[in-house]
């Protein structure tokens, strides 16, 4: 059975990739993900300079969703570009997430990796925009719009992913700005702002007080948002991200009008060899709802929309 699928221009040996901030940025690590059965990996966001992240504790997770507030720590782009140029041994896609407290820094840090040899770089558009109010650029259409305009022209002909917050009134607006700009793709979503207490403690469990709630929580929200992403945008590619640990809930997505699905909180609960067990039960339902591939079970289900 073929489940390959095109994402953009990117063609996916399956449509299970291993979602950003999930495994470090050590090539070693994207490379086991790719080797356990990913069929692409994103990064861990990166950012022009070193970042030290919040002090502990930064990760939460109970049965039914994680929540952290990491604070996106990381080494720098230069100490990274080596890094992606090791993980793409394997022939399959490597994208690079990519960050910035400033629209430039956005742009300087995606022509550095496209230049490295990423195949992709996915906008990470929940950052705080520090020149502004202190808001993420994800909650503003206008900067959204900006900062799209500026790593599309810094990438050339690599594709961009435009990562966007499910912390809005409209993910539609959103998208429609990102698409507007020149993103080629996009990926939804990110995690949703929450607070979780210890009660034992009479204190918040993060450092951070808040954080963002991922895994099983978030997987209805974020098919949601991938629905009324595909309405507004009937023809633009979409990675569906939030809460996938059975082949059920990445139906959800594929069935919402996602054409692939990221995979990240569920890998902490059952390790690399959820991409295997998603790719063996994925190919088990198409056979029994008698698809002859996983395109064909993507194209006949969009009739609906
Ligand atoms: C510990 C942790 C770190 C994350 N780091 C990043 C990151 O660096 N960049 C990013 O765009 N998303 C990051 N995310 C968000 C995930 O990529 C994903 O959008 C979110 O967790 C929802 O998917 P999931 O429910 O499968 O985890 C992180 C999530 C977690 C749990």
């Amino acid at each position: 059975m073929n489940i390959s699928c095109w994402v953009g221009n990117l063609i996916l040996q399956s449509p299970f990739v291993l979602a950003s901030g999930i495994a470090g940025n050590e090539y070693s690590l994207l490379l086991r993900a790719l080797r356990s059965g990913a069929s692409a990996v994103v990064t861990k966001t990166i950012f022009k300079d070193e970042r030290n992240g919040y002090p502990p504790p930064i990760y939460y997770e109970s049965p039914n969703y994680s929540i952290n507030a990491v604070g996106l720590p990381g080494k720098g782009v230069d100490r990274f570009l080596e890094h992606i140029r090791r993980a793409k041994t394997l022939e399959k896609p490597v994208i690079v997430s990519v960050g910035g407290t400033s629209i430039e820094e956005y742009g300087s840090v995606a022509a550095a990796v496209a230049k490295s040899g990423a195949d992709g770089v996915e906008i990470n558009l929940s950052c705080p925009h520090v020149e502004g109010t202190g808001t993420e650029f994800g909650s503003d259409p206008e900067l959204i719009r900006r900062v799209v305009e500026e790593v599309k022209s810094a990438v050339g002909d690599k594709p961009v992913f435009a990562k966007l917050t499910p912390n809005t009134h409209s993910i539609e607006g959103l998208g429609l700005a990102a698409v507007e700009a020149g993103a080629d793709g996009l990926s939804a979503v990110n995690t949703l702002r929450g607070m979780v207490f210890d009660s034992v403690l009479e204190e918040p469990v993060l450092s951070n007080v808040y954080g963002g709630v991922s895994g099983r929580a978030l997987h209805p929200v974020a098919v949601y948002c991938v629905y009324a992403l595909r309405k507004a945008l009937p023809h633009t590619p979409i990675f569906g991200v939030g809460g996938v640990y059975e082949v059920s809930d990445a139906l959800d997505f594929f069935l919402a009008g996602a054409d692939a699905v990221q995979v990240g909180t569920s890998i902490s609960q059952r390790g690399y060899g959820v991409f295997e067990e998603l790719k063996k039960d994925l190919v088990d339902y198409l056979e029994r709802k008698g698809y002859a591939s996983f395109e064909e079970f993507v194209r006949k289900k969009r009739r609906w929309f």
